[in-house]
């Protein structure tokens, strides 16, 4: 019956996140899946989120189905946390918010409303982005296109070439962003490029896919919003941007597999904001019905007490603080083993890319290398989690990337 089903070659972060799971070695060091480690290389438990659970647990009672778009006190957090309690756009009712299965269950319901009442649209995406952006979209039944992004050349971003590509896309394309900590480069536009780019997507009639799964590892957890703000306040066609944001709780919250995130669809107005949450609660109706109750409580819990909101945002503002200071350390220590071999090359990559992610130009060979060599694993695009740094291991990485990097 089922010869004909061709194997599943696996997901290459998943994947390699299992076979680190299974290497013997114990100076094993995992740098490839975007998950945040302690200096202990534990998976923290954040203080805010425990003392969450503690109050939810005295409060445990009956466990009713939450509705199909997810409990209200999770929207309403959700919504004032990405735009801002007073935006016009939240004020106005003009945002149509739903509890996910994680980020990715957020990307996967839009998705599938896009294909539904834009059927002749097609999805760009950045090059490079997260695997999982395209198999997603092409799933959906999209065809999925990239449009220029990261310059190798700089470590950098290539953004006279991502505007030009997005100029000339036609109307109701739908082009997939990612608000701050770029996966997997770690490189994002500066306000002043959203400044430029906004203005292009509202003249274009574009519809931006806004994907925040790291709000509060880039520059703070307001900041990293600065585009999506933008995005809604924008006037330049004389109507609002319609335009969709996947958000996830994951990193954030340390609370991966609670699966919490959100879909927010932000409309012209409130009568369409309303006709969008109703095709949405039916897509999710087809699908899995309604989200769990758990960890979306927690979350909302958290961000509905100002006690426990303070705890959580020093909490997150110190995670992001840390892996910026192991990041400086890892540019400095390999910097010193490349300029004692004689070898200058710029690595400051290391420190102006961003959030959890950094891509280190290392090849697929030298990926392989560093993983069957020095038990150093990194996502064989050359993606590296910084995030997986800790003061124990750095040292040890600076050394192996160095003596990787002189091989060549
Ligand atoms: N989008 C990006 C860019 C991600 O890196 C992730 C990572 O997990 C997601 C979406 C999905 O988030 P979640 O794990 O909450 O499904
Ligand atoms: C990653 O990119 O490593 C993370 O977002 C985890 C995942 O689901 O891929």
């Amino acid at each position: 019956m089922f010869q004909h089903i061709e194997p599943y070659a696996g997901d290459p972060i998943l994947t390699l996140n299992e076979a680190f799971g299974r290497d013997p070695r114990t100076d094993k060091i995992n740098l490839s899946i975007g998950i945040y480690f302690d200096d202990e290389g534990k998976l923290p438990v954040m203080a805010a989120v425990r003392a969450a659970e503690a109050q939810q647990l005295q409060a445990a009672g009956v466990r009713p189905y939450q509705p199909m778009e997810g409990a209200a006190n999770y929207r309403q957090a959700v919504q004032h946390l990405l735009f801002g309690a007073e935006h016009e756009a939240v004020k106005s009712g003009r945002i149509a918010t739903l509890q996910t299965i994680g980020g990715s269950g957020g990307l996967k319901v839009g998705a599938d409303f896009l294909k539904r009442w834009f059927p002749d649209s097609a999805v760009w995406v950045s090059d490079p982005t997260w695997d999982n952006h395209r198999a997603m979209f092409e799933g959906a039944g999209f065809k999925v296109g990239t449009y220029p992004y990261y310059d190798a050349a700089t470590g950098g971003l290539d953004f006279e070439a991502m505007l030009a590509a997005i100029e000339q896309l036609p109307a109701r394309s739908i082009v997939l962003l990612h608000a701050c900590c770029h996966n997997p480069s770690g490189v994002d536009l500066t306000h002043a490029q959203w400044a430029r780019l906004i203005p292009v997507i509202a003249r274009r009639g574009l519809i931006p896919y806004v994907d925040i799964a790291y709000q509060g590892f880039g520059d703070g957890i307001e900041e990293d919003a600065w585009a999506i703000r933008a995005l809604a306040a924008d006037r330049t066609a004389g109507t609002p941007i319609s335009f969709f944001v996947a958000s996830s709780f994951s990193k954030s919250f340390s609370l991966y597999g609670e699966r919490c995130g959100a879909l927010s669809v932000v409309c012209p107005d409130a009568a369409q904001a309303e006709l969008a949450l109703g095709q949405l609660r039916a897509t999710i109706r087809r699908n899995y019905s309604s989200p769990p109750t758990h960890g979306g409580q927690l979350v909302a819990r958290v961000l509905q007490t100002p006690a426990l909101r303070a705890q959580w945002a020093a909490e997150l503002d110190a995670m992001r603080v840390r892996i910026a200071a192991l990041r400086q350390r890892l540019h400095s220590g390999l910097g010193e083993r490349l300029r004692a071999a004689g070898d200058t090359r710029n690595i400051d990559y290391f420190i102006t890319q961003r959030g959890m992610f950094s891509y280190t130009g290392l090849s697929a060979t030298q990926v392989d290398r560093l993983r069957e060599e020095h038990a150093v694993y990194l996502v064989r695009s050359g993606r590296m989690c910084a995030a997986g740094l800790n003061p124990n291991n750095v040292d040890a990485v600076a050394a192996a990337l160095a003596t990787v990097m002189l091989k060549d």
